[in-house]
């Protein structure tokens, strides 16, 4: 049985919905779509950083995942026609240091930790805005470590980022589950060689490349099954 269960953060464990409801008090009619380009520019800003000087020391192009975060939003507003005023980008910035925890994040937690299996996040957050939404959602208890991959100045899906679990608990790659509810991730982590759950809410198809996860379901909860040996987390053959 795994050792180790660690999560993705934004949007696996931490709810990101209060963003883009933010998004549309200050833009009304728009929050959706801005929400959605952001994060699509966020995470594309990850792999331009990552690709384009992918030494094993890190990227010389790295910038931590608030500073992509605020570079994506300004790109996105400015994409979108919106015009965005300072305060209006220190709010919605903001919002990314008190999210909550998915309703069902602590219950999981604590059963895991119940159960004597390690906890941790991976994140391609940077330390500083993670521990501020392990403080805002009530986790910080539960987790034994919160992994950041600003230690290898390189993003996710870049093998050493998953490489820094194995490192910072000193196990092997069986030992580990990985839990995500982005695709790419899952994708990722599976091709490091990780058993992934795929946290998959909004029941999309899965990605029409790499191997599919080795469980998915559609909450949190459902990760317990696998160690509770049943089978409704259902491997994604
Ligand atoms: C993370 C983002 C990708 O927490 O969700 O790494």
């Amino acid at each position: 049985m795994y050792k180790l269960v660690a999560f993705d953060a934004y949007g696996t464990l931490f709810d990101v919905y209060s963003i883009s409801e933010l998004a549309e008090a200050i833009f009304p009619g728009h929050g959706q779509a801005l929400a959605l380009m952001w994060r699509d520019r966020q995470i594309e800003y990850t792999r331009l950083v990552t690709m384009s000087d992918p030494r094993p020391g890190g990227s010389e192009y790295y910038l931590p995942f608030w500073d992509l975060t605020i570079r994506a939003l300004r790109y996105t507003c400015r994409r979108l026609g919106l015009t965005l005023s300072p305060a209006d980008e220190a709010r919605l910035m903001a919002q990314y240091g008190c999210l909550a925890a998915f309703p069902d994040g602590l219950a999981v937690l604590a059963a895991l930790k119940a159960k004597g299996v390690q906890t941790a996040i991976l994140s391609n957050g940077n330390s500083a805005m993670l521990a501020s939404s392990v403080a805002s959602s009530g986790l910080g208890g539960l987790l034994d470590q919160i992994v950041s991959v600003d230690q290898v100045r390189a993003f996710k899906t870049a093998p050493q980022t998953y490489q820094l679990l194995l490192d910072a608990f000193t196990l092997e790659r069986s030992d580990i589950l990985f839990v995500s509810s982005n695709a790419w991730d899952a994708v990722g982590a599976t091709w490091f060689g990780l058993d992934v759950f795929w946290v998959n809410r909004l029941r999309h198809p899965f990605e029409e490349i790499g191997l599919p996860p080795r469980y998915q379901g559609a909450s949190l909860s459902a990760l317990l099954d696998i160690f509770d040996d049943k089978s409704n987390a259902q491997g994604a053959t």
